[in-house]
C-alpha cells in the first residue's frame, strides 16, 4: 500500500515562484502580443563572465583525456575549491573557518531546505516575516509546523518575526524562544541588512539561548556599506551557533550551472556534545555525489584576480539597475527601500492594493511582472518586490512603465 508523507498535503499552493510563473504564462498565452518585463524571480540575466567560461572549457577538455579524466567529486567538495573559499571568503574577512569546515552543493537552495533534516522534528523554528518561501515550506515538509490558521495565514508552531517598516524591515528578538533561527542578510525578500552590532546581539542570543542560526549570505556580494558583515563569522561566538550558507547564483551568475556551499564550524554541537558538522557529512555523503568537477573548477576561477574583476563588474551591473528603480520609484512617488546592499527593491502598494491586486495590475496595465509581498507572509501584504537581475534596457523601460501609471 503507498502511504504518503502526510506532511506534504499540508503544503499551502503551489510554490510561490512557480505559481507566478503559471499567472504570466496564461497572460502571455491570452495576450502574445504583450512585452512582458520580468522583474519577478531574482534570476540573474547577465552571462558568464570569459573567466569563468575559460574554467569551464579548460575543465571540460581535462574530463576527455583518460590521464585527467574524473569520476565521482568528492563528497564535500574539491579541496582546491573549499579552501580557495576558506581562503577569500573567510581568512581575507579575519573570520577563523577551515577549509574542512565547508561543504561544497549544486546551491543555497537545496542546502537551506535540507539543513533542516538534521535537527529534532519537534525543533521550534524561528523566521522572519516576510520570507524566503523555501525556509517555511521545507520545514512544514519535515512535519515542524503545526497548523495554518486560514485567518492569521500563520503556522502554528512556528515563531514568525515581523520585519515591517516599524522595525526597519529587521527582525526583533522572539518572545518565544527557538531552536533554530533563520536569518538572511542582506534580505530576500526586502533588500535589508543587518549592521554586525545588530547580528552579533542575535549571536550572543543564540549562545545564551543554545539555538541555532541558519544564516543565508546568498547576497552577500551586494553589500555596498561598510558595518554590514559579509559573514556571521566576523560576529564574535558564531563558531558555536552559526551555519552560514552561501551561493554563486547571485554574485557570480550560476543559477543556471548551480553552484554553493554550506560552513558548518565544529564547534558548533547539540546539548549532549554531538556535532553538527559530522551530522552532515554523514548525510551529505549518504545523499549527494559532490557538485561537478567542471562546475568547482568554474567556481574556483571566481576568486582568480580576473575572476573577482569580472564579479564586481556583474553587481555593479546590477546594482545600477536597483538604483534606477529605486530613484525612479521614489520620483514616481512611492514608498520603497532596500536596493542599497541588495538587488532587491521592496516598495509599498499604491492606494492599499493587495499584494497580488498590484501583481496583476502591473501585468495587465504595463506588463510587468514582479513578486507580491504576500507571498512571503503576511507581513509582506501591501508590499512588492521587483528585483535588479534584468537588463538595464527592461529596467530603464519598466521604471518609465510604472512612472507613466502615476
Ligand atoms: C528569489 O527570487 O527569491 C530567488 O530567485 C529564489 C532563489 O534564489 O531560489
Amino acid at each position: 500500500m503507498i502511504k504518503i508523507n502526510q506532511n506534504y498535503l499540508k503544503l499551502r499552493g503551489s510554490y510561490l515562484f512557480s505559481n507566478i510563473a503559471k499567472k504570466v504564462s496564461a497572460f502571455t498565452e491570452a495576450h502574445p502580443e504583450a512585452n512582458i518585463i520580468r522583474l519577478g524571480i531574482g534570476d540573474v540575466t547577465r552571462p558568464l563572465t570569459p573567466s569563468i567560461i575559460k574554467a569551464i572549457h579548460d575543465a571540460t577538455d581535462e574530463m576527455a583525456s583518460e590521464q585527467t579524466f574524473k569520476g565521482y567529486a568528492p563528497d564535500l567538495g574539491y579541496s582546491f575549491l573549499r579552501e580557495t573559499i576558506a581562503k577569500n571568503d573567510y581568512e581575507a574577512r579575519g573570520c577563523d573557518i577551515a577549509a574542512d569546515e565547508i561543504f561544497v552543493s549544486d546551491g543555497a537552495k537545496c542546502d537551506s531546505g535540507n539543513i533542516q533534516e538534521i535537527f529534532s522534528e519537534d525543533s521550534k523554528i524561528a523566521v522572519c516575516d516576510p520570507v524566503y518561501p523555501v525556509y517555511v515550506d521545507t520545514n512544514v515538509m519535515a512535519g515542524r509546523t503545526g497548523v495554518f490558521d486560514e485567518k492569521t495565514e500563520q503556522w502554528s508552531d512556528v515563531i514568525y518575526m515581523p520585519c515591517t517598516e516599524a522595525t526597519g524591515f529587521a527582525p526583533e528578538l522572539p518572545e518565544k524562544t527557538p531552536d533554530i533561527i533563520y536569518i538572511c542578510s542582506p534580505n530576500n525578500p526586502t533588500g535589508s541588512a543587518m549592521k554586525k552590532a545588530d547580528l552579533q546581539k542575535w549571536v550572543d542570543y543564540a549562545n545564551e539561548k543554545k539555538a541555532v542560526i541558519i544564516f543565508d549570505a546568498a547576497y552577500e556580494a551586494y553589500i555596498s556599506e561598510d558595518d554590514v558583515p559579509h559573514s556571521i563569522y566576523e560576529c564574535k561566538g558564531a563558531r558555536t551557533c552559526a551555519i552560514e550558507i552561501r551561493s554563486f547564483s547571485k554574485n557570480a551568475g550560476f543559477t543556471g550551472v548551480r553552484l554553493g556551499f554550506t560552513v558548518i564550524p565544529k564547534d558548533l554541537k547539540d546539548a549532549d556534545g554531538n556535532s553538527l558538522h559530522a551530522l552532515w557529512a554523514r548525510r551529505h555523503g549518504t545523499k549527494y555525489n559532490g557538485a561537478p568537477y567542471i562546475i568547482q573548477k568554474a567556481g574556483e576561477a571566481v576568486y582568480s584576480e580576473q575572476g573577482k574583476a569580472e564579479i564586481r563588474g556583474l553587481v555593479s551591473y546590477y546594482m545600477e539597475n536597483a538604483k534606477m528603480i529605486l530613484d525612479g520609484l521614489k520620483e514616481a512617488g512611492f514608498s520603497v527601500s532596500g536596493g542599497v546592499n541588495a538587488p532587491y527593491i521592496w516598495l509599498k502598494t499604491p492606494d492599499n492594493m493587495t499584494s497580488w491586486e498590484f501583481f496583476d495590475y502591473l501585468l495587465e496595465k504595463v506588463n510587468i511582472v514582479g513578486t507580491p509581498g504576500s507571498g512571503f507572509g503576511p507581513s509582506g501584504e501591501g508590499y512588492f518586490r521587483l528585483t535588479a537581475f534584468g537588463s538595464h534596457e527592461n529596467t530603464k523601460a519598466a521604471v518609465e512603465r510604472i512612472k507613466g501609471l502615476k
